[in-house]
């Protein structure tokens, strides 16, 4: 595949018919590197905007709404009053303390300030716990359908990702007895993320409480709950997490957790994991010889964030939660597409089995996920992903991350090509 130029800078417009081009290096990538591209959405979103014009791109996880202007300010004032330095390794104090209170607060969980690391957003918090943690050989259970990030990160990491597939039928939810039999003496991991990114599944306190009695028969096997989508909840449900439904398993748990998302704060790249302090002390060691920690005006805003007024996530969720019955009804209404409304997170993840298998019009024939996501972006200009992105394939996740007008036209333009070019499906 060729990589996609991610930079969004002139460059990519080829404009720079002045610039001297430099002869090709016959660079050799890493081994580490193969198989391992560009995220897959990046690149579809790419793709797309390299296709310029009117095309709506609903690829990335990524709310359209402004940062809260206290939030904002508070950066602001930070600068101004000189925070512009390096900030401590592992957070600054304030950023510290403010999540110890988010977690007491939100989740009953008491972490001291050496257990908690802050990061360049969740992804660098993960991305340094594989780091700190994976030998070669050793697994990590992701329950299938998963974010993208944690398999490449595992291969990066030099590990070995064992994915175990869940059902619509049981609501994509790991079971008890999935769990159990894809557990080895090799495993090191079991990744949770609920609300999940891509299917919205969430799993309540009984339900951690059983996945957890299975992991109290093997003490060598850690959990990893990444829990970036906790304030995006809908019908009232309640959100649960290993740490605080298991006090054995809190012993080997790394919560992770951001501001990206809840907040409209995904460029300030904050997240943080918490768990046991020798883990967070190996991520450290990782993150002193990476990026040496998060940008120190961006802790601030971060800071202001989960300490200011939290009504900022009932209204982030009221926007979200209108979206989310828009696309169900726009989505459902197309012939060959079935979605259940998401319990959490912002994505459809929309079966479209019965669009698979099937020739168009004009003679393309869509024989995967990804053939109707390219027929889609070519023909409908609406950039998706496809489940097998996601490590299931049959389906295509829409982020509904966008504005209500945005989405009704992406839904009119899908639904105008499907019925005007597979009449009878
Ligand atoms: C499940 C999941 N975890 C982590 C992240 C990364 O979040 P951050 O912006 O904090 O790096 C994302 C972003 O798409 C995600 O979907």
């Amino acid at each position: 595949m060729t990589a996609p130029d991610l930079t969004g800078g002139p460059a990519a417009a080829g404009s720079h018919s002045h610039v001297h081009t430099r002869p090709a290096s016959g660079f050799n990538p890493a081994r580490r590197l193969a198989g391992i591209g560009v995220s897959e959405i990046l690149a579809i979103g790419a793709r797309a905007a390299a296709m310029g014009g009117d095309v709506i791109i609903l690829a990335a996880g990524e709310p359209d709404l402004p940062t809260p202007a206290h939030i904002r300010q508070a950066a602001a004032e930070a600068v101004e009053a000189g925070a512009t330095r390096y900030a401590p390794l592992t957070g600054t104090p304030a950023l510290k303390a403010a999540i110890r209170d988010k977690h007491r607060r939100d989740n009953g969980l008491d972490y001291a300030a050496d257990e908690i690391i802050v990061g360049a957003g969740a992804k660098q918090v993960i991305h340094n716990a594989f780091m700190a943690s994976l030998d070669p050989g050793r697994e990590v259970i992701i329950p299938a359908p998963f974010w993208t990030s944690y398999l490449d990160q595992v291969t990066l990491a030099g590990g070995h990702a064992v994915t175990p597939a869940t059902t619509a039928g049981n609501g994509w939810k790991l079971t008890p007895d999935t769990l159990a039999a894809a557990i080895t003496p090799r495993t090191r991991w079991l990744v949770l993320n609920a609300p999940s990114n891509p299917s919205g599944a969430i799993y309540s306190d009984s339900e951690l409480k059983s996945l957890a009695r299975v992991l109290h028969l093997h003490p060598h096997v850690w959990v990893l709950s990444d829990d970036i989508y906790e304030h995006i909840l809908y019908d009232g449900r309640r959100f649960a997490t290993m740490a605080a439904a298991d006090p054995v398993l809190a012993g080997r748990t790394l919560t992770v957790n951001g501001v990206s998302k809840a907040y409209a704060m995904t460029g300030w790249r904050i997240g943080w994991g918490a768990g046991p302090r020798a883990l967070i002390a190996a991520m450290a060691a990782i993150q002193s010889q990476s990026t040496s920690g998060a940008a120190t005006p961006s802790q601030a805003a971060a800071t202001a964030a989960l300490n200011g007024p939290q009504t900022v996530l009932a209204d982030h969720l009221a926007v979200f939660a209108r979206r989310r019955d828009l696309v169900m009804t726009g989505l459902n209404a197309i012939p060959g597409i079935t979605c259940p409304p998401p319990e959490g997170a912002f994505y459809a993840f929309a079966d479209i089995s019965g669009l698979i298998g099937r020739t168009t019009r004009d003679g393309t024939v869509l024989a995967t996920d990804a053939d109707v996501a390219r027929w889609l972006l070519d023909g409908a200009r609406v950039a998706l992903v496809p489940g097998s992105a996601f490590g299931l394939p049959g389906h295509l996740r829409l982020s509904f991350a966008a504005a209500d007008d945005v989405l009704a036209d992406a839904l009119g333009r899908i639904g105008r090509l499907i019925g005007e070019n597979l009449v009878s499906v």
